[in-house]
């Protein structure tokens, strides 16, 4: 492995070669999971937008197809959904995948484009665009079936605001409700929505989840994903905590979160783009940028009387693990180390972690390496608040923006599970069976290979600690 290919993550999505964003268009079909992408196949900075292509069987090893949709007269291709028309519905074939996108020049209009060949290559259609408005920022249309009315839905982001429209057939598109004042984070442009109905957690209950990227005004700087909870009539989403914003993601790399369109058994199975507008286009990595997330699973909990959303690594991740190195139960009173996580660390592992707490106000440890980088990982149990510090995990440099400590709020029972997915440049933290998770790039010059607890205030347990080796076939 070359230098420069130090930091390419292992069982996360990155392009070969080039520049990539968004996750776009995902869609399952007959067994495979498809992932489009914000792709510039010309160099490793955002431009020439089109949507790139890799499937998948198991969403953790992935497969480069050719591109799939590319620039035309109408501009470069902005990003969006698909959907599977199995009814026919727009007459270019049963099962035919249709894509919608925004087309990009000086201004942004929708347009569509349609596979016959299960996503293998896409024919424009005739008559694009198929929606355009006089609004500057429109875009990035994603689409879905609405059981209960019947019809197609689609969301689309108009500056700082959701408009909603329904069709019959995926070409005529009529305006039903805009979503947006008042509501939420506004610190900067809404993108990428998504539009989904949910199951609540230990009840026969569902609600409808609104996912709205924004950027900047994320809660750290820069792009970052919130959302709704509420209902949805088919014309109408209403959300029904309007005075709250809430954040799917708590780290800085976390954004234009969607989810796949007809996945099995009906699950909801969302992907962000691991990376913030704030510095994405300057990473340390060449000559590709940008990596997604791992997949997660959606569902929905309830917290004093207050729906959020749970984001569950889906469970095709386990089977990346090797059998694991667990520890018998320690206890931390003032620090305990352990020298050496894994005796064969390439950087791509997972860490599960169950606390007991006594009555410490910290609990906390240092991730690190033997060039003295590290990432800081605590609870302050007093404010409640779980913190992932980066400050020093590696090379910061390239933006002022990269430094930084994340946090998310916690309820600090006594009992907490912590679950760390570390795959060469990003950790994915995941509270509490994914009540909360926090997804932050570091750019360690080595694996960090040593941890370090220490407690403060008070002593805590750890009742179960196992390190993983994470690989793919
Ligand atoms: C979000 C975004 C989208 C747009 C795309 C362009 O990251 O700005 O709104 O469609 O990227 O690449």
């Amino acid at each position: 492995v070359s230098n420069r290919e130090m930091f390419r993550p292992v069982y996360h999505f990155t392009p070969a070669y080039g520049w990539m964003n968004d996750p776009n268009g995902m869609v399952y079909k007959d067994g495979i999971y498809h992932l489009f992408y914000q792709y510039n196949p010309y160099g490793s900075m955002w431009g020439n937008m089109h949507w790139g292509h890799a499937t998948s069987r198991d969403l953790v090893s992935w497969e480069h197809q050719p591109v799939a949709i590319a620039p035309d007269a109408l501009g470069t291709i902005f990003s969006g959904s698909c959907v599977v028309d199995k009814d026919n519905t727009a007459g270019f074939g049963a099962g035919a995948i249709v894509a919608f996108y925004t087309s990009a020049s000086d201004r942004q209009v929708q347009s569509m484009a349609y596979s016959l060949d299960n996503g293998k290559t896409f024919r424009k259609y005739a008559r694009n665009p198929i929606l355009t408005s006089t609004q500057r920022d429109f875009r990035d249309p994603k689409v879905l079936w609405h059981e209960a009315s019947g019809r197609w839905i689609m969301i689309l982001a108009v500056g700082q605001e959701m408009q909603i429209y329904s069709s019959p057939n995926l070409k005529d598109w009529t305006m039903e409700s805009k979503f947006g004042e008042g509501q939420g984070a506004h610190g900067g442009v809404w993108e990428c929505p998504d539009l989904i109905e949910l199951p609540i957690e230990g009840t026969e209950l569902k609600k409808w989840v609104l996912i709205c990227n924004l950027n900047p005004g994320g809660p750290f700087g820069g792009s970052a994903t919130q959302y709704f909870v509420g209902t949805f009539d088919g014309k109408k989403f209403v959300n029904e905590s309007p005075a709250l914003t809430k954040w799917m993601d708590w780290g800085k790399d976390h954004y234009a979160t969607v989810t796949w369109s007809n996945a099995p058994e009906g699950r909801h199975i969302a992907l962000a783009w691991m990376s913030n507008w704030q510095y994405a286009n300057n990473v340390p990595t060449q000559q590709y940028r940008s990596g997604n997330s791992v997949p997660r699973d959606l569902s929905l909990y309830t917290s004093k009387g207050e729906t959020y959303v749970k984001c569950t690594p889906s469970r095709e991740l386990l089977k990346l693990r090797d059998k694991g190195t667990k520890k018998r139960s320690f206890k931390v009173d003032r620090s305990y180390n352990l020298d050496r996580l894994l005796s064969d660390n390439t950087g791509t592992y997972e860490i599960e972690m169950t606390f007991k707490n006594k009555n410490a106000e910290i609990i906390g440890f240092q991730l690190f390496n033997s060039k003295g980088e590290e990432v800081e990982i605590y609870y302050n149990l007093v404010d409640k608040q779980f913190a992932m510090d980066r400050t020093k995990s590696g090379d910061v440099s390239f933006s002022k923006d990269f430094p930084a400590v994340t946090l998310a709020p916690i309820e600090g029972k006594d009992e907490m599970k912590l679950r760390l997915l570390i795959d060469k440049s990003s950790i994915e933290a995941f509270g509490d069976d994914g009540r909360f998770s926090m997804t932050n790039l570091v750019f360690p010059s080595e694996p960090y290979n040593r941890i370090s607890f220490y407690a403060k205030g008070g002593s805590y347990n750890i009742t179960s600690f196992t390190v993983y080796n994470l690989k793919t076939n």
